[in-house]
């Protein structure tokens, strides 16, 4: 638009709320949007694009691409933005440049290298998380793949090697789909410190997200490489990472033979996420997918598949992802003692509404959401909430994936409508908990669980609210 002022992105960056006022960029037009804030059909979710681009939000809600929306939005502009389109280049020596653009609603935790969480009031708005907001963990820097060398090479011992590119993968094997949660095991690390530090990523409750994976059984690949759960030097299935740190060592993992030979347990090399190939953070071209196991087992861009009577020999399988009892230290621990983590205990969180979040008393009651889920294939059963420290509980409804038994792989979304209690002022805890198929429970605290690396923590989720 001619005769308007020309703004540049760190000009828009300056304007993201907490004092200053909301602009957002859509194309090459610069809107202040601060007073339609209050006015937006969407509520506050609208907050997440202050100080960017609305695209990859409108992205996400395809409602607002129609001329209705387009002419509200314009009514709000206040100038043209010059870096439409301006791509930043990448230097040739940062370990990084194969990283991708992210999703900008991802909570960012670490940038080199990326960890990134969900953001969690647009988590439980979808049951299949979209896959530009699945949570993120790399430990190195996103490896180049050039496809046309690329082999995923299967090592058995006592025969010949196998290579198979892509191509190979997806025309020798039947493809099968699952729906599967990942959880990283440090997901809520953080209120395990706030009890007692401990070393690690400072994730909240929302490292922890739902996609369907599509791509061949593992048992189908180990059964036609000839692996036989009968010779007893075939205890371990390893997996190795095309990312490799500074000593050229990869990302590696392993799960027991007993897992990965199990066609119940469905574990995957997959190659496609929600329908697409696997964009680059999660894995492409191949990943594994074992669902109901710790997110560490679950390697990404892999690259090898060793069967071995040991597990895998990479620093995360031997040095990290174990746990301990709460009174052993780093002087204590001892590593080689203590198993690898696989399948997951029953966990569960409140999404919505946030920790600190000031709610209306005079709607007489607030709308929780959140998600459980237990690993092993374990259902949820029940989702307990409790706004008064747990003295009185009611239970929410439950959006459960519908899936087998012992299969139940996918998380549920549960939701309930909390009364306040008429005059009712000031701090509100509310608090919610899990039982699954096997009624186990979480732990009421932290304390009992507690251990030096913060993995694991699935006590009670526990927020305060204000009430007005
Ligand atoms: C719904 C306008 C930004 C999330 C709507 C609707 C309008 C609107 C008119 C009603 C659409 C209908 O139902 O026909 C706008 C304008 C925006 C903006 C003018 C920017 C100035 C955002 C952003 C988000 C968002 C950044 C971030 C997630 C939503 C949601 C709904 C909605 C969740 C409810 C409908 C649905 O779930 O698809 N918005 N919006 N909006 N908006 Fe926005
Ligand atoms: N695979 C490789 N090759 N490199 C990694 O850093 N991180 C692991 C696992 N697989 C990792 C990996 C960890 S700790 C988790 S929690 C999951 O990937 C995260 O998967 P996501 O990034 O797709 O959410």
């Amino acid at each position: 638009k001619a005769g308007l002022p020309e703004y540049s992105l760190k000009d828009v960056e300056k304007h993201k709320g907490n004092g200053s006022r909301i602009w957002v960029t859509y194309k090459h037009g610069v809107y202040d949007i601060t007073e339609f804030i209050d006015l937006h059909p969407g509520g506050e979710k609208i907050k997440l694009a202050a100080g960017g681009s609305l695209e990859p939000f409108w992205h996400l809600y395809a409602a607002h691409k129609k001329p209705e929306v387009y002419e509200i939005l314009e009514t709000y502009r206040i100038g043209n933005f010059k870096d439409a389109g301006k791509v930043a280049l990448k230097d040739a020596s940062d370990p990084y440049r194969f990283d991708p653009d992210r999703h900008p609603a991802l909570k960012r935790n670490t940038e080199k290298p990326f960890n990134a969480e969900s953001p969690p009031e647009l988590l439980v708005d979808n049951f299949i998380t979209p896959s530009s907001l699945f949570f993120v963990r790399n430990h190195l820097p996103v490896p180049e793949v050039d496809m046309k060398k690329y082999r995923l090479v299967i090592e058995v011992q006592g025969k010949k090697p196998i290579s198979l590119s892509l191509q190979d993968l997806k025309k020798k094997y039947k493809k099968h789909t699952i729906t599967a949660t990942l959880q990283c095991a440090g997901n809520r690390r953080k209120e395990m410190s706030s009890q007692r530090p401990v070393k690690g990523l400072s994730w909240t409750f929302t490292a922890i997200s739902n996609a369907e994976w599509s791509g061949v059984l593992l048992v189908d690949v180990l059964k036609a490489a000839g692996v036989s759960l009968d010779d007893p030097k075939n205890c371990h299935v390893q997996f190795e990472g095309l990312d490799k740190d500074e000593s050229n060592n990869p990302y590696g993992a392993s799960v027991p033979i007993e897992i990965a030979m199990n066609p119940f347990r469905e574990v995957l090399l997959a190659y496609e996420m929600n329908g697409e190939d696997i964009p680059t953070d999660h894995g492409y071209p191949v990943r594994v997918i074992c669902p109901g196991i710790a997110g560490a087992r679950n390697v990404k861009w892999l690259s090898k598949i060793v069967v071995s009577p040991d597990e895998s020999p990479s620093f995360w399988q031997q040095r990290d992802y174990k746990s301990f009892s709460p009174s052993i230290d780093w002087d204590t621990a001892d590593f080689s003692k203590s198993p690898a983590l696989q399948d997951f205990p029953i966990t569960s969180a409140i999404c919505v509404p946030s920790a600190g979040q000031k709610i209306d008393g005079e709607d007489g009651e607030i709308t929780l959401k959140g998600y459980a889920w237990s690993g092993g294939g374990r259902g949820i059963m029940r989702v307990d909430i409790s706004a008064d420290g747990g003295k009185t509980w009611q239970v929410a409804s439950l959006q459960k994936p519908g899936q087998r038994p012992y299969q139940e792989w996918s998380w549920t979304l549960w939701e309930v409508d909390v009364p306040i209690p008429e005059g009712f002022k000031g701090n509100m805890e509310l608090i919610c908990k899990a039982v699954d198929s096997s009624h186990n429970v979480q732990p009421d605290s932290v304390a009992g669980i507690w251990n030096l690396r913060g993995l694991m923590n699935n006590s009670w989720h526990r927020i305060n609210v204000e009430v007005n």
